[in-house]
C-alpha cells in the first residue's frame, strides 16, 4: 500500500547477508538484533544460503548460473536494500562474502547489486570492529556503483561483551546506536528504492 504522502511504499523489504559461516557468529547475532530493532515499516530478511554458493567460475558463471548463485542473485534482486555485516580477516572482507559480492556482481554493469542501496555493519573480536573490512566491502561497491550509505557508521568492537552467551546483544548503548542506524538506512533506501510496490 503506498503512502499518499510521499509516494514512498509502506513497508521496505532488506536482505541482511552476514559474511561469516560459523554457527554462532557475531555478525549473524546482529543481523537478528537488527531484525528485532529496525523502524516500522522495515523488515530484514537473512540470507541463509552464503555456505552453498560455489567459489566463482566465470566459465561456470558463462555456462548457466548454478541455482544457489540464482537463489542468491533472486534475494539481492527482490529486496528494497541490503544490509551486510562483515567480519574482519586479515584486515579485509571474508572470502565467502567477497566470492558471493563476484557472483552478484555479475552481468558486468547490469548486475543486482548495481544502484542498490545498501548499508554496511560489522562485528569483531577485538578493538578495531571491522573497521578495515568495511573499507575494503565499500571498495568493491565503488565498482558495483551499490549505494552504501556513507554515514552513521557501525562499528561493533569486543563483540564478547555486547552479546550474551545466547547470542542476543545485550549492550544497550549499542542496541540504541543500532537502531539510529537502521532509521538513517531506511531513510537511505527510499531515496533509491526502485521495486514497484507490492
Ligand atoms: C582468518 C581470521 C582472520 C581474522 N582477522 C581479523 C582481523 O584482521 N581483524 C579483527 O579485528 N579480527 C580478526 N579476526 C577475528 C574475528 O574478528 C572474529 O573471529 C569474529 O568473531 C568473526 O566474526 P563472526 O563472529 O561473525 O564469525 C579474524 C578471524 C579469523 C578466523
Amino acid at each position: 500500500m503506498p503512502d499518499l504522502v510521499s509516494g514512498a511504499p509502506a513497508s521496505i523489504r532488506v536482505l541482511g547477508i552476514a559474511g561469516s559461516l560459523r554457527a554462532g557468529s557475531y555478525n549473524r547475532a546482529l543481523l537478528r538484533a537488527a531484525g528485532a530493532l529496525a523502524p516500522a515499516g522495515m523488515e530484514i530478511v537473512l540470507f541463509e544460503g552464503l555456505r552453498e554458493v560455489p567459489p566463482y567460475d566465470a566459465d561456470v558463471d558463462a555456462a548457466g548460473e548454478p541455482a544457489e548463485v540464482a537463489a542468491l542473485r533472486q534475494a539481492i534482486g527482490k529486496a528494497d536494500g541490503l544490509l551486510f555485516a562483515t567480519p574482519e580477516y586479515n584486515y579485509s572482507v571474508p572470502g565467502v562474502l567477497k566470492n558471493a559480492i563476484d557472483w552478484a556482481s555479475r552481468p558486468v554493469h547490469r548486475s543486482v547489486l548495481q544502484r542498490k542501496a545498501a548499508g554496511i555493519v560489522g562485528a569483531s573480536a577485538g578493538a578495531s570492529g571491522t573497521i578495515r573490512a568495511q573499507l575494503a566491502l565499500r571498495q568493491s561497491f565503488v565498482f558495483t556503483e551499490t549505494y552504501a550509505m556513507l554515514r552513521p557508521e557501525f562499528f561493533l568492537p569486543r563483540a564478547s561483551e555486547r552479546f550474551d552467551v545466547s547470542g542476543e546483544l545485550t549492550d544497550e548503548p549499542t542496541r540504541e546506536h543500532l537502531r539510529q542506524f537502521l532509521a538513517a538506512l531506511d531513510a537511505w533506501i527510499r531515496r533509491f528504492r526502485t521495486r514497484p510496490s507490492a
